[in-house]
């Protein structure tokens, strides 16, 4: 069983969602030793935006030279996505939604007869029966009730996406209030790894 480990947060060893993410694959490893797993940590090897480029090299019309190793990146990144059982995702509130390096990422696994198509219907997502993992960190509340609910495009974008691409029951673990101070951040942090210590097995 493959498991895809992704991290997007810019603040390495003080990330909340790095920790988080890692106490989640650390879970599904002690339950499941033999899981293959392969990590990819988008600030240190960042993926380019989307470039007119990109599309027509797509679309088989030859690509700039420079573009090279970043094509290869996508056909990498696209073949990591779609051979994983499982894909484990830190994913920091940054501006009211994901990162931009986890944006370019998104970018490359919603391709058209890959992960969705469309048919008579409408589109269909293709990447269905994958379990998708997100450790959330957020600086204040976004809950329903908070006057902050409209300002929430992290966990609400994310549930979109992957149900776009057929993953409709993406598990989230939330670390919430990390900029309202040291006590809750402490507490918020607790509360999202004990959280990891109790998901259910691979
Ligand atoms: C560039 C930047 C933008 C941020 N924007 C928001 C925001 O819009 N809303 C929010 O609640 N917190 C925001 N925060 C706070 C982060 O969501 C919070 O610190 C969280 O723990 C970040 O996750 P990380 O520690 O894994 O990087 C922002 C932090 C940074 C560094």
């Amino acid at each position: 069983m493959k498991l895809l480990h992704i991290d997007s947060s810019v603040l390495g060893p003080h990330s909340v969602s790095r920790q988080v993410s890692a106490a989640i694959v650390d879970r599904l490893r002690q339950a499941t030793p033999s899981l293959d797993i392969v990590y990819r940590d988008l600030t240190q090897t960042p993926l380019a935006h989307l470039s007119g480029s990109h599309l027509a090299a797509a679309q088989g019309a030859p690509a700039p030279a420079e573009l090279g190793p970043d094509l290869a990146a996508s056909v990498a990144v696209l073949n990591e996505f779609l051979a994983a059982d499982i894909v484990v995702i830190g994913a920091p509130m940054y501006n009211f939604t994901i990162p931009s390096q986890l944006k370019a990422w998104i970018d490359r696994i919603l391709v058209a007869g890959k992960t969705f198509q469309y048919g008579a219907n409408g589109p269909q997502g293709l990447a269905g029966g994958k379990r998708v993992i997100v450790a959330i960190s957020r600086g204040g509340f976004y809950g329903a009730e908070t006057p902050y609910a409209a300002g929430e495009h992290l966990e609400t974008y994310l549930r979109w996406v992957f149900g776009f691409i057929g993953i409709t029951d993406p598990e989230f673990i939330s670390a919430d209030g990390i900029q309202i101070g040291p006590d809750h951040r402490e507490k918020a942090l607790a509360g999202a790894l004990q959280a990891a210590t109790s998901l259910q097995a691979a």
